[in-house]
């Protein structure tokens, strides 16, 4: 093999790179959406008053890539020196925690006022590990700045809360997340059709890094991506075949209803909970009457209650299903 096709070679498996690193905004700037929030962490920077920060909210939708951003402005070329990422469900227990942070903010540094230490699922800690945590947050707030995680900010106990500034992360919007896809299809030389894209952005609800990669997905078992491979390659329904699932069973048709159920449960293998996620995110959308979307609504509350408290998926769905055939429209 000459050079120049060892070279190309070695670009080509380049299919097999993770797309969502390849594609991570390297600046603030880059980051899609959420500019608010951009907006406010790049004056703390042009101020250089960076107090701790905690982001809450969904996966996938920028979070670590801040983070990341953050000590790449801060710290240019040495932003690896002066960052540290921990996972607060990965470590084991607060005191790796607590002597990870101690060594790193310890370690004497030159140039720069502070190191930044970014903590992962923040909210996997106790509410004890928390409060160990505020006290070495506190010990070492001379020389370091953390930047807490979370999905949710009220799992997060009020003395960190109130020494942080807090960002809430909303999911990224339809046009956010088309624009990305869009993007990368074209620089990788894909074929996306347009309901592939519909389907990548409806499966991925907000979160980039779902429809990044169901995307590479996607891509690898055809030459064009459609509807049907993404919807195959998510595990995502298609929000179609969601309606008419509800709407046999508000005619009063449980069979048939419970059978498109199976059907999507055991032959297209799709989880029960994203089911009632699915449920949840489109039942507006099925153009229902008011009344008939308010029982569903309703009996999807009960149902997603039931599952987070472990009851089988499978059974509550066919329960919602049965409920909503019991009761037709008087
Ligand atoms: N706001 C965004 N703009 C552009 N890409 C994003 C954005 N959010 C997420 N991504 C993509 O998804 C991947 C995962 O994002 P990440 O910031 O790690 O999410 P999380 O909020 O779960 O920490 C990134 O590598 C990037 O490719
Ligand atoms: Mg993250």
């Amino acid at each position: 093999m000459s050079e120049s096709e060892a070279a190309e070679g070695d670009s080509r498996p380049r299919g097999r790179e993770v797309w969502i690193e390849k594609y991570r905004p390297q600046t603030l700037d880059d980051v899609f959406g959420q500019e608010h929030i951009v907006e406010r962490l790049e004056s703390y920077i042009a101020k250089d008053d960076l107090p701790h920060l905690l982001f809450a909210g969904p996966a996938g939708v920028g979070k670590t890539t801040c983070a990341t951003a953050i000590a790449k402005e801060v710290y240019g070329d040495e932003w690896r020196e002066n960052f540290l990422e921990l996972n607060a469900s990965d470590e084991r227990g607060i005191d790796v925690v607590r002597d990870r942070i101690k060594n790193f903010a310890r370690v004497s540094f030159g140039g720069f006022d502070y190191r930044v230490i970014f903590l992962d699922e923040a909210d996997a800690l106790t509410s004890d590990a928390q409060s160990a945590l505020r006290r070495t947050m506190e010990q070492f707030s001379n020389n370091t700045r953390f930047i807490l995680s979370c999905n949710y900010s009220s799992q997060i106990i009020d003395p960190i809360q109130s020494r942080c500034a807090v960002f809430r992360f909303a999911p990224l919007s339809d046009d956010a997340v088309e624009d990305q896809i869009r993007a990368i299809a074209a620089n990788e030389g894909i074929e996306v059709t347009d309901d592939g894209v519909d389907a990548l952005v409806y499966a991925a609800a907000g979160d980039m890094r779902k429809a990044i990669n169901g995307l590479q997905a996607a891509s690898t078992t055809g030459d064009t991506v459609d509807e049907e491979a993404v919807y195959a390659i998510t595990s995502t329904a298609r929000p179609e075949t969601v309606q008419e699932m509800v709407r046999k069973a508000l005619d009063g048709d449980f069979t048939a209803a419970r059978s498109q159920l199976d059907t999507l449960i055991t032959e297209e293998g799709i989880a029960g909970g994203d089911i009632i996620d699915q449920l949840h995110r489109s039942v507006w959308e099925f153009g229902l009457a008011d009344r008939e979307a308010v029982r569903v609504m309703d009996r999807i509350g009960e149902a997603d209650y039931r599952i987070t408290v472990g009851a089988n998926e499978q059974v509550q769905l066919e329960a919602l299903l049965a409920s909503l055939a019991l009761e037709p429209e008087e």
